[in-house]
């Protein structure tokens, strides 16, 4: 069985085990492909993607639209400060404008926490979500589930610890749902005021000391300060935060283990991790993002499967 359960990838919480694990599947043969040196298939050539991002991406944005491209698929981009939104069109519209140049598949980011779900209920095309405001980034989380399987062999039974801007963050809790479904222990670490209020529900340790956080865990996944996303002071100064969160190599040599350390990026180098630990032999950043084009190439392909043709 390589057919998922869900019609759009709006979150993980909608996705089963099983669903993550043909994921993973489709990704390994998608990642031989991408490092042959004819890195393309023709498999989605009937296929037109469009990529709307009405806010600001690097590593997702760049990596949808190769993903598309080594599918064969046409993609189309569209950013929102370029766009007639500055005019007053609004989200469904402009969709719709778009959709009627017929496309078949729309990856959406977007500041509103529920945006690409509600995309789905008003357009026909297939709707996968690169990021809903504070809510989920769906395959940050399975990219970042594949590299940790990668490294060590697998999800099942590793220790995870989320450190960092718990509150504003999206990749924690798209995280936090795909590495239970995998069968990982998950912790949250970080000053009182960016950790969600009963966020134990979700069956999570909390911490709020990183040395303790760092002894307990197989990987720790640093996440920026979300300063854009803050209304109010939540801790004194970035300095403070980093004195406090900040991985470093000396925190990394006292715990006398290896550990895994990932990030999603952007990177505040100082901050919340200093250079030399994410470019150092821990990291494994950049094969996050290598992974990034195979998880994205296998979730086009899997939904593409369930279009209308
Ligand atoms: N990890 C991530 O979502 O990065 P971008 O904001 O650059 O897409």
């Amino acid at each position: 069985m390589n057919n998922l359960s869900v019609s759009h990838l709006i979150g993980i919480k909608d996705l089963s085990r099983e669903d993550i694990e043909i994921i993973f599947k489709t990704a390994d043969s998608f990642k031989d492909v991408i490092n042959r040196p004819i890195k393309k298939v023709p498999s989605l050539r009937d296929i037109t993607i469009a990529n709307l991002f009405f806010e600001n991406s690097t590593r997702t944005r760049l990596s949808f639209e190769l993903a598309a491209k080594r599918l064969s698929a046409d993609v189309v981009n569209f950013s929102a400060s370029s766009s007639s939104l500055k005019k007053g069109e609004t989200l469904v519209d402009t969709v719709n404008n778009i959709l009627s140049m017929k496309v078949d598949m729309v990856v959406l980011r977007h500041e509103s926490p529920g945006s690409a779900l509600y995309l789905t209920k008003h357009i026909k095309a297939k709707v996968i979500n690169a990021g809903d405001g504070t809510h989920e980034h769906p395959t940050q989380a399975l990219l970042d589930a594949y590299s940790i399987k990668e490294k060590l062999g697998d999800v099942e039974g590793k220790k995870v610890v989320i450190i960092g801007d718990i509150l504003h963050s999206r990749v924690a809790l798209s995280n936090i749902y795909c590495l239970q479904k995998m069968g990982a222990e998950v912790m949250v670490c970080g000053p009182s005021a960016l950790i969600p209020k009963h966020i134990e529900k979700l069956n999570v340790k909390v911490s709020h000391n990183l040395r303790e956080a760092l002894m307990w865990c197989d990987v720790a996944n640093m996440l920026r300060i979300q300063l854009e996303r803050q209304d109010i002071q939540y801790f004194p100064s970035l300095r403070a935060y980093s004195m406090q969160f900040g991985l470093t190599k000396e925190i990394l040599d006292e715990l006398n283990k290896e550990i895994v350390v990932m990030h999603p990026g952007p990177i505040n180098r100082g901050v919340e991790i200093t250079s030399e630990v994410a470019d150092g032999p821990h990291s494994i950043i950049l094969d996050q993002v290598e992974n990034g084009v195979a998880i994205r190439m296998a979730v086009i392909y899997l939904l593409a499967s369930k279009i209308e043709r």
